[in-house]
């Protein structure tokens, strides 16, 4: 398995689709700075330098969207830090987001970590904040990239990261919001999707951006 460095590059997931014929299994690409960094659902992903912007080719099939959450959630509480699960992959600790996560599948699963490290500064709207804020310290991103693909790796292997997905996840008993529905999480399907109580009638959602409203 290789680590590639790039200072710069449009996209860390773009870059890996481009050169997917000459990766394998277990590969990372991260970089200094991504100029077209790229959020879920069409948004823009700030990348600004100090952050692990990475990704990782998976060849296997795997519940991606359950693996990679718990593996940066471990990493975040192995470092004391609360990081939780907002449904369905982002990461936030004290409801601002650390992480987000963006997986793509062209041949094989491309998943994308954009994980705020050692960023000094975030603007105030993205609601977000860093490693090196909450802790005062900086981390070799090089490692934690390692850690990261080595815990996705570990969980691929395991039949339960559902249930240590269930145990980081803090969305579920939450007002929430998903487009135009308001209600109250109350579970997860066995494929990820999200169970709302919306007046007493249970709404299933596959995928979408969810806000809380309460807090
Ligand atoms: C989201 O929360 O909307 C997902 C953000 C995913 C960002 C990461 S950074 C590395 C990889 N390359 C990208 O362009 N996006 C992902």
């Amino acid at each position: 398995m290789r680590t590639i460095f790039l200072p710069e590059v449009d996209s860390t997931n773009e870059w890996m689709k481009r050169n997917i014929d000459s990766l394998q299994d277990g590969d990372v690409v991260y970089a200094g700075i991504q100029t077209q960094g790229k959020g879920r659902e069409g948004k823009k992903w700030h990348s600004p330098p100090g952050g692990l912007w990475m990704s990782v080719l998976l060849e296997k099939e795997a519940p991606y969207n359950f693996i990679v959450p718990v593996a940066v959630c471990e990493f975040l509480t192995g470092e004391g830090i609360p990081g939780e699960v907002k449904w369905p992959n982002d990461i936030l600790v004290h409801d601002k987001k650390i992480c987000g996560i963006l997986i793509e599948k062209k041949k094989f699963y491309i998943a994308g970590i954009g994980l705020n490290l050692n960023v000094s500064h975030l603007p105030q709207e993205l609601n977000a904040v860093s490693f090196l804020q909450l802790t005062g310290k900086k981390k070799n991103p090089e490692e934690v990239a390692h850690f990261l693909r080595d815990r996705i790796l570990y969980w691929r292997e395991r039949e339960d990261v559902k249930l240590a997905y269930l145990g980081f996840l803090g969305t579920i008993g939450r007002k929430v919001k998903i487009g135009d529905v308001v209600g109250v999480a109350r579970g997860i399907k066995e494929n990820g999707e999200l169970v709302v109580d919306v007046n007493g009638r249970e709404i299933e959602f596959k995928t979408g951006t969810l806000r809380y409203l309460d807090g």
